[in-house]
This record gives C-alpha cells, sequence and structure tokens, in this order.
C-alpha cells in the first residue's frame, strides 16, 4: 500500500481532505498534514512555503514513512514544489491539484500583502468574510458555509505569514522539465484562482504529466467534486 501525504490550501487546514481520507481509506496510508499555525500546529517561527515543506518532511519522519505521494492543491501545490526541491527522494508521485507553477504578478504581491495585514488586524474572522473564490457558483449554501467554518478556526497570523510567503515563492515553472516522477494534475474546470490553463503549464512542462478535470467544480476541487477527486486519486496510486 502506497503513503500518500496531503497538503492543504490557503486559509484552511488539513480538515478539508475529510472527504478524500473517507474515500481512500484503506487504499493508502494517509497523512494530511497541517501548515505551522494552522489546524492544530503551533505557529512557532515559520515564515517560507520551504519552512512548511520542511515540516511536512518531519510529520513523515514521525510516521516512519520515506517515500510518499505527494498530494498538494493550490498553496498545498506551491509547498509540494518546495517539497519536490528539498526532499526530491522522498516524493513517490506527484499530484497537483488547482495550483500553479508561475510566481505572482506584482498585483497579486500587492494583494497578499493587504490580505496579510488585514487578517493581522481582523484575524481569521476577516479572512472568512472576504474569501477569493475558493469554490464556484453552482456551490451549495452548505458546502460554503462548511468552508467558512474551516476558515474561522484558523489563526490570523498563521493566515498572514502564509499569505507573505505565497508571495515569496519563486517561479516554479523551471523545475518542470526536471521532474521525474508520475505527475497528475488535477483542476476544477471552474477554477477562477488557479484556472484550467495554469494546469496545463504543469501537465506541457511535466514528461508524461496527466491531467484530470473535473466538470462541476471551481478552485476547492476536492470539496466540490469529491467522488471523481477520489478517483482520480485512485487511479495515480495504480
Ligand atoms: C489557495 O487556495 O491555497 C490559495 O487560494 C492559493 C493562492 O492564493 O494562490
Amino acid at each position: 500500500m502506497k503513503d500518500l501525504l496531503f497538503l492543504h490550501a490557503f486559509p484552511l487546514d488539513a480538515t478539508m481532505w475529510r472527504p478524500q481520507i473517507l474515500a481512500l481509506r484503506g487504499r493508502a496510508r494517509m497523512l494530511a498534514v497541517d501548515f505551522p499555525g494552522f489546524g492544530a500546529e503551533p505557529l512557532g517561527s515559520a515564515a517560507t512555503l520551504d519552512d512548511y515543506a520542511d515540516h511536512a518532511a518531519r510529520a513523515l519522519d514521525r510516521a516512519g514513512v520515506r517515500r510518499a505521494v505527494v498530494c498538494g492543491l493550490s498553496m498545498g501545490g506551491y509547498v509540494a514544489f518546495s517539497f519536490l526541491r528539498r526532499h526530491r527522494e522522498r516524493v513517490d508521485a506527484l499530484i497537483l491539484a488547482d495550483t500553479r507553477a508561475e510566481a505572482d504578478s506584482p498585483e497579486t504581491v500587492e494583494r497578499r500583502r493587504h490580505v496579510a495585514e488585514q487578517a493581522r488586524r481582523g484575524g481569521a474572522e476577516w479572512m472568512a468574510d472576504n474569501l477569493p473564490p475558493l469554490l464556484s457558483d453552482v456551490a451549495s449554501a452548505n458546502l460554503r458555509e462548511r468552508v467558512r467554518v474551516i476558515v474561522r478556526a484558523q489563526s490570523g497570523e498563521a493566515i498572514a505569514r502564509a499569505s507573505l510567503a505565497m508571495a515569496d515563492r519563486p517561479d516554479s515553472r523551471p523545475l518542470l522539465a526536471s521532474i521525474d516522477v508520475a505527475t497528475l494534475v488535477i483542476v476544477g474546470a471552474m477554477d477562477t484562482i488557479t484556472p484550467p490553463a495554469s494546469a496545463r503549464v504543469i501537465v506541457e512542462g511535466v514528461r508524461g504529466a496527466r491531467l484530470v478535470e473535473l466538470p462541476q467544480a471551481g478552485h476547492l476541487a476536492n470539496l466540490e467534486a469529491p467522488d471523481g477527486f477520489a478517483e482520480a486519486l485512485l487511479g495515480a496510486l495504480g
């Protein structure tokens, strides 16, 4: 049985992976980490996505796992790229969902600084009231509320630091051609944050990468199309 490491999106925590953990029970050994300051994790001094990648590597150490299939969604995908740079020998295969290889534009960096400032001032409550379009227009009110509940449980300082850490990340496009593990890219067809065009950049850059586009899903495709997402994961686990 393969080990599967889940890396969460911003500004959520590892509980966003609950549908996949339930769906894949008995099919993979799974570890969903909270990044520093998110979920149950203490904040510590982590301030970069590389710190998050090292934090995930330590979680694997504690679980006694040497190599894992690394599955990151959005910010989790950015961390997966860091993990690959820093712990390549521990990556069995890659699953990159609703994410992008490109770095931020100057406008996005500016927006992330604003988010950090507001999250420090208004905490997770401000964030929950000012979410980017994490879900598509067809998502249920119930799912929207579930997402807001997860966001409200986070710390404002963790949100601020993650926002600044994302702004600081490098362009990962130069890394793509060197990826030599099986790579699956998943994207919600209605994702407007990291749209299908960004997924295609990754697929075209990584030799042999496969693309699964989930029709009825926005950015948090694992929550909007949990069955299709789980099916794609099972395909990647072989
Ligand atoms: C996420 O879902 O992790 C974030 O929306 C990613 C981003 O803002 O680039």
